[in-house]
């Protein structure tokens, strides 16, 4: 399938057919973002989805988050063009592993990542992104522990932001933004001194960028620690020339549409998701013609964790 003029016009006759939204989060292919209703990160998808009056969401992106979408909205048709798109990071506790967790800190409150499945939604308190951890975890009364989970270096940012010292943090991470490291970040900043680094908090380097910024390598104003929707804000008003981008690659697209006079560069630019990037052309052509793949939440797990994603969407900008 080529992502041709005629595709374009058949996803959009099928979407249309279907009374179908098109959402796509900010790592997909840019053929896939260009023919989306809405462009976003998890938080902002995760609104749209929940407001908006179409009955059949097409979520081109992962699992979790077109599951957070039938979490939201149970009476409707919530599709994903290829159901096997999952997430390392969402893989990293299972409830089970939740469950043995809580055990140890009874009374404290459970803060997870959206990027978790719907099992682990349901033992959580308050669900949170990378754009409102930091508010999320603010919420909370100072004096209650909390357990802030799968992803380690998000987590030590919360921390950081918060300076509470009463935040368990379990030992998660995505494999992508891990995997951009401090070295490579160090090596890039020193080639653009005048930089501004966008670094996603996921990421590995995220402490080498505050390092960076603390021994005076870049000057601290140019280290901004960002969700993906909050880079794009970012991009429309940096005073910057260049901006070395922290994330998982399909990142650039939408920063490029938002600043075209700015020389966007990743730092890692084999940081690609190969979960996010099975949303292909074909699947999404797939996913119209045949409604497909459906995703399903159990009705009662759905119940359990709707509290903790609805706080999720009322906090924070
Ligand atoms: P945000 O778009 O919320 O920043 O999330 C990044 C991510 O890794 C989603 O998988
Ligand atoms: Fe999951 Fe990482 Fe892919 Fe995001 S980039 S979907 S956290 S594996």
């Amino acid at each position: 399938v080529v992502p041709d003029a005629a595709w374009a016009e058949e996803v959009r006759a099928l979407a249309r057919q279907r009374d179908a939204v098109l959402l796509a989060h900010n790592y997909q292919l840019p053929e896939i973002q260009d023919i989306a209703d809405h462009t976003g990160d998890s938080l902002a998808l995760s609104r749209i989805a929940a407001e908006s009056s179409a009955s059949t969401i097409v979520f081109c992106g992962v699992h979790f988050m077109a599951e957070t979408a039938k979490i939201l909205s149970p009476d409707k048709t919530v599709l994903i063009p290829d159901a096997r798109a999952g997430c390392s990071l969402a893989d990293s506790i299972t409830a089970d592993q939740l469950r043995a967790w809580k055990a140890e800190h009874p009374g404290a409150v459970v803060v997870s990542y959206v990027n978790t499945t719907a099992d682990v939604k349901a033992e959580t308190d308050i669900c949170c992104t990378s754009s409102n951890a930091v508010d999320v975890v603010r919420s909370i009364p100072a004096d209650r522990e909390v357990l802030f989970l799968p992803d380690q270096f998000l987590g030590a940012h919360v921390r950081r932001e918060t300076g509470r010292d009463n935040i368990h943090v379990w030992a998660g991470e995505c494999h992508v933004h891990a995997g951009i490291n401090g070295p490579e970040l160090a090596d890039r900043a020193a080639a653009f001194p005048d930089a501004d680094l966008f670094i996603h908090p996921e990421c590995g380097c995220a402490t080498s960028a505050l390092y960076l910024a603390g021994e005076g390598t870049v000057p601290a104003e140019q280290v901004k620690i960002l969700s993906t929707g909050d880079m794009v804000k970012a991009a429309r008003s940096t005073s910057a020339t260049s901006v070395l981008v922290a994330t998982e690659v399909g990142m650039l697209h939408q920063l490029r549409k938002a600043a075209p006079e700015i020389d966007f560069r990743a730092v890692n630019d084999r940081a690609s998701c190969p979960y996010m990037k099975m949303i292909t052309p074909a699947a999404l052509l797939r996913s119209l013609r045949e409604n497909a793949d459906e995703v399903h939440v159990d009705a009662e797990t759905a119940r359990r964790a709707r509290g903790a994603v609805q706080r999720m969407i009322e906090i924070g900008t």
